[in-house]
């Protein structure tokens, strides 16, 4: 971006044009949101309302770090708890589209709900070029229904509005440094959150026990990055797995679910390999994995598919 001073002026003018009235926007604790928000704000002022809504489906620490990014960034966000609707939409849901066109639904018809109580007409949301691209814009076939995307019911009663829509992710990178928005090193994160890492049926079960497994591979990695043991990977995650597989505690038989641990080195997520761990990485993973979720989880495999053949996320 050569020029971000004079995108952002563009972008506030072209925000207010096209919101005559009322706004509510959608922040989710990532930098392209959160910039589209700041623009937002700045265009609107009383006029938007930024949300942030907890689905259910964050990692844990996702609420408290996405408040403390907004502070940071001077945005003001109110945080939506929303995990009953989300998890209801998806009770025993399996097949990964529909668990990302649920999603996709309940947030538009929050949205909605929102909008209606802010009496606003337009929903500003932090799309950027890839996002449209890869959900079938144009250029591709369908790849992926990304949930801020593909994922939008037909019948969606707001005014979608995209101040970023044209910016690829190394412009959004710049605009977001010049308008001051802390940036950490952070991993990405599926829009559909951990819907598309329990493989299978979603239950709350389910999803709390993902969200356990993947705190302890998120330590575990962080801790060796620190120690300087190993680079800081692209992405690193745990999967839950739909299988009864049998184990042993004490002297009994108990049969539980496997997680599959996925870490990746990559450039730009169109290809990936395997990461390559110090064994004694992977052991203590496998170890608290077990013993934390002892009896529910019976056993952890390392994912060593590099993409392609497989694509990064098993959903
Ligand atoms: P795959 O699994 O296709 O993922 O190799 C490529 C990158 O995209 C992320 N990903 C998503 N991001 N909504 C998103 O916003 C989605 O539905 C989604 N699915 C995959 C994935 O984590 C990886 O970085």
């Amino acid at each position: 971006m050569k020029d971000p001073e004079a995108f952002r002026r563009s972008a506030v003018d072209r925000l207010r044009e096209e919101v005559p009235g009322k706004a509510i926007v959608a922040a989710s604790g990532g930098i392209d949101s959160t910039a589209a928000a700041l623009l937002a704000q700045e265009a609107l002022g009383a006029r938007s309302r930024a949300l942030f809504i907890d689905t259910g489906l964050l990692r844990k620490g996702e609420v408290e770090f996405a408040r403390g990014l907004f502070l940071k960034s001077h945005l003001d966000v109110e945080v939506i708890p929303a995990s009953r609707r989300f998890l209801g939409a998806l009770a025993d849901v399996s097949d990964p589209e529909e668990k990302r066109r649920r999603v996709g639904t309940s947030f538009i018809r929050l949205f909605e709900e929102e909008a209606a109580r802010f009496g606003a007409s337009a929903l500003v949301q932090g799309t950027i070029a890839p996002d449209w691209i890869e959900s079938g814009g144009s250029l591709r076939d369908t790849i992926k229904t990304h949930h801020n995307v593909g994922g939008v019911p037909s019948d969606v009663r707001l005014k979608l509005v995209e101040p970023l829509r044209d910016l690829y992710k190394d412009e959004v990178r710049e605009l977001a440094t010049y308008l001051g928005i802390p940036q950490p090193e952070r991993q990405p994160f599926p829009g559909p959150g951990l819907a598309v890492r329990v493989a299978g049926p979603v239950t709350p079960g389910r999803v709390e026990v993902v969200r356990m497994a993947n705190a302890i591979v998120e330590e575990e990695v962080d801790r060796a990055i620190a120690q300087g043991a190993i680079a800081r990977p692209w992405q690193y995650f745990a999967v839950l797995l739909p299988v009864r597989t049998v184990g042993v505690t004490g002297d009994n038989r108990v049969f539980g679910e496997a997680v599959s641990v996925r870490v990746v080195e990559s450039q730009d997520a169109m290809t990936a390999t395997s990461a390559s761990l110090p064994p004694q990485l992977l052991r203590t993973i496998a170890e608290r994995i077990t013993r934390e979720l002892s009896g529910v989880v019976t056993r952890v495999l390392y994912d060593i598919t590099d993409k392609p053949p497989a694509t990064i996320e098993w959903e």
